[in-house]
């Protein structure tokens, strides 16, 4: 009899990749994936802290489990992530879930399968949350899920301490794989037909940083060096490390994608100095200004924050009039939510949720207008698409172009993970609609 395995992933890309990471440990084990918690044997939920209502919704579908375990009692619960790895959360978590079999930390993917194997041996849970930064291990083999796409670490953890942000006390201190590890990957997943390859890092301008291994232009350039057809993305940069060396290499190949995520956070001088970004607003729109110098066309993307402490109206109409000026091609907007034992958690003038709401509505509504400006313009024009996925419910297939704007056509043959020219008939809201040519 098959065992099988059912992940339930939140959060970002990093968490995206952490799962298929965890996947391939499973199927190491002898666990296939099935598409339904209700048939698993065992059930992994990884877990995500940044904002308040990532935690609630794990909470929740952990809370819901209760009634299959009882069900089900040789059904093994893992909860992994960066929840169990805040200060105090693993016994929180334990608590209130007793029902739950292991509880690791973001360090201990590495030792997941002992864990596993423990569990099976033993009736109590199995608790393991490391302090340490967690060593980079360089022999996983995920089980990968997002073909032709495929995502590869470059850095883990954050040194940048955000005010507002859990990740640097979730996630440890900045360290960088070796390049050549990195470049290694790369080769193998461009010779294994991977069409699109996405360097991730929460900060990957300071690759290396610090090191004698190369810089991340210079990585970008060697990855971009691979033989083949693909594309080449990364995420995220900070925009204090943005570098001219950078808009040069991007300018420099037509693998590296001309489409850059940029979180700004803010547009008031005054916020982004309470939380400690170590830039202003006119530093970024220099960095904007580098990047157009060199890449007319880039997809500038964005995050956005609202409602952080102390934010007033003004500081708000300097969020909107920088997102003007840049014109972003989207931008995450988030509302500000307190994570204890970040500075800003104990910052006086917090801000009530009515006015915050009220924000991130008109943000909301300002960001898809600049959006739908630029979507416009595609109408009646040829571009190309690499094919992602088929939409059962549309009867088309989807894809994006390099830019990242989603795409999509009919095609009478499955062209997933191929390059495919579509002319854009219709360009409303966000997405294109067009046909296949030649
Ligand atoms: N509240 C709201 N948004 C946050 N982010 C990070 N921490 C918080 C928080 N406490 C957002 C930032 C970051 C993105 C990944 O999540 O915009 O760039
Ligand atoms: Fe958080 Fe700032 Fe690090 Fe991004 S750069 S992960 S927002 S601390």
């Amino acid at each position: 009899m098959p065992k099988y395995f059912y992940i339930t992933t939140y959060g970002c890309q990093m968490n995206v990749h952490e799962s298929e990471k965890i996947a391939g440990i499973l199927s190491e084990l002898g666990f296939e994936p099935c598409n339904d918690i209700n048939d698993s044997d065992i059930a992994v939920f990884n877990t995500c802290c940044i904002r308040e209502n990532a935690e609630n919704h794990a909470y929740g579908n952990i809370g819901m489990l209760k009634k299959l375990k009882e069900k089900n009692k040789n059904l093994i619960i893992a909860v992994g992530g960066c929840l169990t790895q805040q200060m105090g959360k693993a016994d929180v978590l334990h608590k209130k879930f007793p029902y739950v079999d292991i509880i690791f930390g973001t360090h201990n993917l590495g030792n997941l399968k002992q864990l596993i194997l423990k569990k099976q041996n033993q009736k109590k849970a199995v608790i393991e949350i490391e302090d340490s930064e967690g060593k980079i291990c360089e022999n996983e083999r995920p089980l990968r899920t997002s073909y032709p796409n495929a995502w590869l670490n470059i850095t883990y953890g954050c040194n940048n301490f955000c005010s507002y942000c859990i990740v640097p006390y979730v996630r440890g201190r900045e360290r960088s794989r070796r390049s050549e590890d990195i470049i290694k990957e790369a080769e193998e997943l461009v010779a294994s037909g991977y069409k699109e390859i996405t360097l991730l890092g929460q900060n990957v301008n300071s690759f290396a940083n610090g090191t004698d291994d190369i810089s991340f232009p210079e990585l970008l350039n060697r990855i971009a060096a691979i033989d083949g057809k693909f594309r080449l993305r990364f995420m995220t940069s900070h925009p204090k490390d943005f570098s001219e060396e950078l808009a040069k290499a991007i300018a420099a190949s037509d693998k590296i994608c001309k489409a850059v995520h940029l979180p700004v956070q803010s547009g008031s001088n005054a916020v982004l100095k309470a939380m400690n970004r170590k830039y202003t607003a006119e530093d970024y729109l220099k960095k904007v200004e580098i990047l157009r110098r060199y890449v007319p066309d880039c997809a500038i993307t964005t995050d956005l924050i609202v409602g952080f402490p102390n934010e007033t109206d003004e500081d708000f109409e300097d969020t909107l009039k920088l997102v003007k000026q840049v014109g972003f091609a989207s931008a995450f907007t988030f509302v500000y939510s307190r994570r204890e034992g970040t500075v800003a958690a104990n910052m006086d003038g917090q801000i009530p949720e009515d006015v915050s709401k009220s924000r991130i509505m008109k943000l909301i509504e300002l960001v898809n207008s600049l959006t739908r400006e630029q979507t416009v313009k595609y109408a009646g024009k040829s571009v190309e698409i690499l094919c992602e996925d088929f939409d059962k419910k549309r009867g088309l297939y989807l894809g994006r172009d390099e830019y990242g704007r989603m795409a999509y056509f009919p095609s009478d043959k499955n062209v997933i993970g191929e390059f495919v020219n579509v002319k854009i008939n219709s360009a409303n809201g966000v997405s294109l609609t067009g046909e296949k040519v030649d």
